[in-house]
């Protein structure tokens, strides 16, 4: 049988904010789709981080993480703010309102909230897959969560734009976004992820495939960043 991607977005999420804690105690995080409950008793949740991920090499050092469910309202630019850079180089919590609870941020306007304990991991070639017990977890306000299925078919459109403005203004205004200009921007011409992996992207085996979507290197065009 063939692998066909679009068979896999069928298995639709939600997406949440991932919060969590570097060890000199910078707060990092990332937008994910891939977590869902497994467990009733104890009360556990499997999450899944790319490798290349910041907050994932954070997550095995602390042993914590928060999450923020979103909601559909959610502006846009969070999740790109989370999603399309990476916490090595960029303060993501100092674009957003957020709260400390127990030591992990989470998005001051969300419709559920989780504070997680890692309790096992399995590395993959991609991907770390994280199962944790919910420590503590609440339901903030009312709203229909935002799903990766409403991301993909429609809301990606704002999140790149806002992500555009974003990095228009913050250029206009001198400030130094820190993002991709220290690197070669490599975005994938399918899903809009922006490659931001410690090994230059012209290095990556031949094989590597986009971590959102799928599909190969020759996808991926250059970008001016
Ligand atoms: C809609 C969307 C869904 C994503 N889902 C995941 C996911 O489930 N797991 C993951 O590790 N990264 C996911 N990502 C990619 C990370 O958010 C992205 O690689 C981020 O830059 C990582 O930042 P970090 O290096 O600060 O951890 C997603 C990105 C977007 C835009």
């Amino acid at each position: 049988m063939p692998i066909d991607a679009d068979a896999l977005y069928s298995l639709t999420h939600g997406l949440y904010i991932l919060g969590a804690v570097d060890a000199k105690g910078r707060l990092v995080g990332s937008t994910v789709d891939a977590v869902m409950q497994v467990a009733n008793k104890p009360l556990v949740i499997a999450l899944s981080c790319n490798n290349n991920s910041y907050t994932k090499e954070c997550i095995e050092q602390s042993g914590a993480f928060s999450l923020s469910v979103m909601g559909k309202t959610v502006d846009p630019f969070v999740v790109a703010n989370f999603g399309f850079q990476s916490s090595r180089t960029v303060d993501k919590w100092n674009n957003v309102d957020y709260k400390l609870c127990n030591g992990l941020p989470f998005l001051s306007e969300n419709i559920a909230e989780l504070h997680c304990k890692v309790l096992q991991k399995i590395i993959y070639d991609s991907n770390t897959l994280f199962t944790a017990e919910v420590t503590g977890c609440s339901k903030t306000t009312g709203g229909e969560p935002l799903t990766y299925f409403d991301y993909r078919s429609s809301f990606k459109t704002d999140v790149m734009k806002s992500f555009e403005e974003f990095k228009k203004n913050t250029q206009a205004s001198g400030k130094d976004i820190k993002m991709a200009e220290t690197k070669k921007k490599w975005v994938c011409t399918v899903c809009g992820y922006v490659y931001d992996g410690e090994v230059p992207f012209e290095e990556l085996p031949d094989d590597y495939v986009c971590p959102l979507c799928g599909v190969g290197k020759d996808m991926f065009e250059q970008q001016d960043a």
